[in-house]
């Protein structure tokens, strides 16, 4: 049996197209979601035009964290703040032999919850694609990028599980440059969290994409110091920032693909100032401004974006003009 512990987006996505496909799956997240997921079941689609259902009969959503007892495989998906707590709660009542995989963003999740789980085996994954819930049990996966996970004998029982899923589990002997890599890409959540626009409209905007080339430029060379090679996604990542400070016209030729979004998706950081909830900026930027200091060296742009999403968090501007943003980064490099 698996157990998603921490179902949100990205778990109820992942372990939906699981179950639809055959796989016995115990869900384990909030009263919310358990009340929605209860009363509509899944509808689970994707990009390519996938469109799977579980029916609400068939679908085991639960809130107490006894229900991964019988649990031979584990995946968190809990955003990083409840990473700790989720390890608490997962130690007295993991079975022997269980395997557990961290499927969130940011460096040490993965750490985190071996430090609570010891003696367990604790994979570190990574989604490399978006999901969104659309109310009703509906959970959409709206762009390219499949599941990554470190290489484990443990992982043989349920590579045909997840690839009969169409989520087959691309396996990697190193993680640290596939998390890297995503990390680049989500150095934009802040900035679409602090623009409070949608993806597409702060996308369009040459300003907004100089911030991100600004912020990304910076993690570049921290990791070419510190000799770490983030993984190549769509494009190599050195190539992103040139293609994000074109102009507009010649960005919307060059990159009609990145503006091919749904017009009102917005960054899961947005969505969690929305909610007042604490952000993953301390995970994804924060962790550029670490690589600084161990390397003695400074992040700025990355380290004003942390101070304005945590002021955002605090009740701070979320209104941001490109202009007013990218004079504020600039000012602090
Ligand atoms: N959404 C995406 O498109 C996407 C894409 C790639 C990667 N990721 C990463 O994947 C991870 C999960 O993201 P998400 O968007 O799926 O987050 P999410 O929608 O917030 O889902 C996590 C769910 O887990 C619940 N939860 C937290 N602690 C729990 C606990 N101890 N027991 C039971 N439930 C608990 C949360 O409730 P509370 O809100 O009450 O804490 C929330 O409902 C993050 O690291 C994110 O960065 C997300």
């Amino acid at each position: 049996m698996i157990c998603v512990y921490g179902a949100g987006s990205i778990g109820c996505y992942v372990g939906g197209r699981l179950a639809a496909t055959g796989s016995k799956v115990v869900f384990v997240g909030r009263p919310r979601l358990a009340a929605e997921v209860r009363a509509h079941g899944l509808h689970l689609t994707d990009w390519r035009g996938a469109d799977l259902r579980v029916p609400k009969e068939q679908v085991r959503f639960e809130t107490d964290p006894g229900a991964a007892r019988d649990a031979d495989l584990v995946l968190v998906t809990v955003k990083s703040a409840g990473t700790e707590g989720a390890g608490r709660e997962l130690a007295p009542v993991l079975k022997a032999g269980a395997l557990v995989i961290s499927f969130q963003n940011g460096l040490h999740n993965a750490e985190v919850l071996r430090a609570q789980l010891p003696g367990r085996t604790v994979l570190t994954g990574m989604v490399e694609f978006n999901v969104v819930n659309r109310g009703a049990g509906a959970f959409h996966h709206g762009s390219e990028g499949g599941l990554a996970v470190e290489d484990h004998a443990g992982l043989a029982p349920h590579l045909v599980e997840f690839a009969d899923a169409g989520l087959p589990l691309t396996r990697h002997r190193d993680m640290r440059g596939v998390l890297w890599a995503k990390l680049l890409l989500n150095l934009n959540n802040a900035i679409n969290a602090l623009a409070g626009v949608p993806l597409k409209d702060e996308l369009s905007q040459r300003a907004f994409r100089q911030c991100i080339a600004l912020a990304q430029e910076e993690a570049l060379a921290l990791l070419d110091s510190a000799n770490i090679t983030p993984t190549r996604l769509k494009l190599p990542p050195k190539l992103i920032p040139t293609l994000l400070k074109v102009p507009d016209a010649v960005f919307r030729v060059l990159a009609g693909k990145m503006l091919a979004i749904d017009p009102l998706a917005r960054s899961s950081m947005w969505e969690d100032l929305q909610a007042g909830r604490a952000t993953e900026i301390d995970w994804l930027n924060g962790e550029v401004v670490r690589l600084a200091q161990s390397l003695g060296r400074q992040a700025p742009v990355n380290g004003r974006l942390v101070a304005l999403v945590l002021e955002a968090e605090k009740g701070g501007r979320r209104d941001w003009t490109g202009e007013e943003l990218l004079k504020e980064l600039r000012s602090a490099q």
